[in-house]
C-alpha cells in the first residue's frame, strides 16, 4: 500500500515536469526541437521557458492580458510576472542636499505625478503635480536643505507614479535658472531596492551639473 502511494506521487511529479503545451509553443517560436526537461510555463503562464540544448530562453507571454494561469482574477501579465492591477501606496520624500559643479543659490522642488508619463525638464505645466519645495540655501556647490515633504499621507499613489526633482538657481527675485533635474518611477525605485535609502540622482537638462541626494520611501497600502 505504502509503495503504491509513493509510485503515484512520482508519476504526478513526472507529468507536471513535462509540459507538452509549452513544448509546442516553444517549437513554434524557435522552429527547433526543445528539451522536455525545463521547458514550461511559469508565473501563472505569464512566462514561458524554452530550453534548447540546455540553455533557457525566457519569453514574456500575454503581456498586458489576464494571467492565463489564474483567469478568475483581475491580475495581468506584466514583464513575465502576474501582477495585481493596481498597486497603491504612500510616498514620502526627503530632499537632503545637492553636489553641484558650479556654486548656486539653490532650492529644489519635487513634482509627484500619479502616472508614469514621461516629462520634459524643467516641467512647465505643473497642473498634474503635487509639489513640495525647499527653502533657498546659501550660495554653495553643496546646498543642504534636509526638507521632508509634509502631508504626503493625504494622498494615495499608484506604484507607477513619477517623482521628478528640479534644482533651481535663485538669481534674483524675478529670475531663477534651471540647474538640472532628475526623474524616476516608484517602480524603478522598488526594482533597485532603493525605497527608504538615500540616493544620489544625476541632474540633467540644466545649466549646472551634479547630483541631488534624496530619500524616497514607498509604503504599499
Ligand atoms: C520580460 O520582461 C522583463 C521585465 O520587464 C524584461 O526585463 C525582460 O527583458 C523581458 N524579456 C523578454 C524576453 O522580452
Ligand atoms: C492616483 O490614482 C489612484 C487610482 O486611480 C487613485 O486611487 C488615487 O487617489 C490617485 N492619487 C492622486 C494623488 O491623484
Amino acid at each position: 500500500m505504502f509503495a503504491y502511494v509513493v509510485i503515484a506521487i512520482v508519476m504526478v511529479a513526472a507529468v507536471r515536469a513535462d509540459d507538452p503545451l509549452a513544448q509546442a509553443k516553444c517549437r513554434s517560436l524557435h522552429h527547433v526541437d526543445v528539451d522536455a526537461q525545463g521547458t514550461q510555463y511559469t508565473n501563472d503562464k505569464c512566462e514561458l521557458d524554452c530550453v534548447i540544448h540546455g540553455a533557457v530562453n525566457h519569453h514574456n507571454m500575454s503581456e498586458g492580458l489576464p494571467c492565463p494561469g489564474i483567469p478568475s482574477t483581475k491580475n495581468t501579465c506584466i514583464g513575465g510576472k502576474c501582477v495585481s492591477p493596481l498597486h497603491l501606496g504612500y510616498i514620502d520624500i526627503e530632499m537632503t542636499s545637492a553636489d553641484l559643479s558650479k556654486a548656486a543659490t539653490a532650492y529644489a522642488d519635487v513634482c509627484l505625478q500619479n502616472a508614469s508619463t514621461v516629462v520634459e525638464l524643467p516641467i512647465i505645466d505643473r497642473k498634474t503635480c503635487v509639489s513640495c519645495q525647499t527653502a533657498i540655501a546659501p550660495t554653495s556647490t553643496h546646498p543642504t536643505w534636509r526638507v521632508v515633504c509634509q502631508g504626503s499621507h493625504k494622498f494615495i499613489w499608484k506604484e507607477e507614479s513619477r517623482v521628478t526633482f528640479e534644482v533651481w538657481d535663485h538669481v534674483s527675485s524675478v529670475k531663477n535658472n534651471f540647474a538640472g533635474g532628475a526623474t524616476l518611477l516608484i517602480t524603478q525605485l522598488i526594482e533597485h531596492h532603493d525605497s527608504h535609502k538615500p540616493i544620489a540622482l544625476p541632474l540633467a537638462r540644466g545649466d549646472n551639473s551634479g547630483k541631488i541626494s534624496v530619500t524616497v520611501t514607498w509604503t504599499p497600502k
